[in-house]
């Protein structure tokens, strides 16, 4: 039988998954392709690190020109990050060789380019697993549903921060405290910035945004807000009003263009991306003929990720080489402020102390400001702290700000996600002059 020869690039978690995929489904492989899958050299960074797979220790390797001299039909990058990944792609490229990766950053930042050439030299450059791990969200953005008009795109596409805001709220701890226990149990990375601020949801949206509408804003100019600023009590009032935080990533068509943002958001507690825990992943697609299919499954870790480099990697080699679409990248930079006020409704946080601890004065004072409450949940925080979870509507940021400065109160904002069904009830509402939903407490 004729060998697929592979040149594997990394050879951790996700690498050492890759091995045991191609081992464990040697047979299955074989069948469906017709020709034996041969890992034929791997490039490591150091050659006597203990592994988590059994390994041919022949078949290690320090030197990328080695791996490009072993005759490889397909390199498989899980090395992560721009450089030397990116040079190696690249050159991989040139060769001739298709290539697999795993790396949504080196995408984000050069996939472009990487596209580009992977058109000139006729080769596959194929990357289901670098958004949401094991789901095959890219496939089939990409092969069914062409016919639909997509209009959004939107989920939980970040594992790591999901973890943390699901423990958070499951366990009643702050941020910090869940961030060091998840670095302990290996769920977070030591430096955890890339998650923790929205990177790498970030890149992982470019991409989405990429194949769904054709273009994306330049990874560095679309909105983006972490989850490490938020507070317990953020999360513990939102869910009292009805909703949950998420870190949302959403790309959508608008009458200005396409907007995209990575930023905690209120989701009601129905909404299906609510229901997601822990570090499992959603993307919910909207299209004009299917309506709304959302997508769930496991989106980081060795397994699901090696799941969908080794289903890409056998795809490409059933699938004869076509060009793809070029990449278009867009500034919406100019439109930005344009567009906020389009956000209706949001979660406004608030702790008070002197001279404003009265909810009735707070209520009083935002509604003077011209700000819309709709529902409000009030809490004293032993004795001497008000704190404040509003949903509210219609409110300018200056005057949020001189407010919040002459209450001398420390406030947050958040988006609340606006379903169909709430932009109906939002028109309803102004019609009736609406009631506020008003609960207080005195807690400790
Ligand atoms: N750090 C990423 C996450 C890994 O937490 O989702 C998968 O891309």
């Amino acid at each position: 039988m004729d060998t697929i020869r592979v040149g594997l690039l990394g050879l951790g978690v996700v690498g050492c998954g890759v091995v045991k995929t191609i081992r464990s489904q040697e047979q299955k492989l074989a069948e469906r392709l017709g020709k034996q899958v041969e890992i034929v050299k791997i490039l490591v960074r150091e050659l006597e690190k203990e592994r988590l797979v059994d390994i041919d220790k022949s078949l290690l390797t320090t030197s990328f020109d080695e791996v490009l001299a072993s005759s490889v039909d397909v390199i498989v990058e899980v090395i992560g990050g721009v450089e030397p990944a990116g040079e190696y792609v690249t050159r991989a490229l040139c060769q001739g060789c298709h290539v697999v990766t795993a790396n949504k950053e080196l995408l984000a930042k050069h996939g472009q380019e990487l596209t580009q050439l992977a058109n000139q030299h006729a080769v596959h450059l194929a990357y289901e697993a670098s958004v949401a791990g094991g789901i095959p969200i890219l496939s089939v953005l990409r092969q069914f549903l062409r016919t639909n008009e997509i209009t959004s795109v939107q989920g939980i596409i970040n594992g790591t921060t999901n973890y943390i805001l699901t423990q958070m709220e499951k366990h009643l701890v702050g941020y910090q405290e869940v961030l060091a226990d998840a670095q302990r149990l290996g769920y977070a990375e030591a430096d955890p910035t890339a998650d923790v601020e929205g990177y790498d949801a970030t890149y992982k949206l470019f991409i989405l945004s990429q194949l769904v509408f054709g273009e994306a804003e330049p990874w560095d100019e679309i909105e983006r807000r972490g989850i490490s600023q938020l507070r317990l009590s953020e999360l513990q009032f939102a869910k009292e009003l009805g909703y949950r935080i998420k870190l949302l990533a959403q790309a959508k068509k608008t009458a200005a263009g396409i907007r995209m943002s990575v930023r905690p958001t209120l989701l009601p507690l129905d909404h299906p991306l609510a229901q997601m825990d822990g570090a499992f992943n959603g993307v919910q697609v909207t299209g004009n003929i299917v309506g709304e299919l959302l997508f769930t499954g496991k989106g980081a870790g060795e397994m699901p990720t090696a799941s969908a480099v080794v289903e890409d990697l056998a795809y490409l080699l059933t699938q004869p080489f076509a060009p793809q679409p070029a990449w278009h990248i867009r500034s919406e930079k100019e439109h930005r402020e344009e567009l906020l006020p389009q956000e209706s409704t949001w979660y406004l946080y608030l702790e008070a102390t002197e001279p404003v601890r009265d909810p009735y004065r707070l209520l009083q004072a935002l509604l003077e400001a011209g700000i819309q409450v709709k529902k409000l949940r009030t809490e004293y925080h032993q004795h001497d702290v008000l704190r404040c979870g509003l949903i509210v509507q219609a409110f300018s940021r200056e005057v949020l700000e001189r407010l919040a400065s002459n209450l001398s109160a420390s406030y947050s904002i958040v988006p609340v996600l606006n379903t169909a069904e709430e932009v109906q009830e939002d028109e309803d509402q102004l019609l009736e002059q609406p009631g506020i939903e008003y609960s207080a407490s005195t807690l400790r």
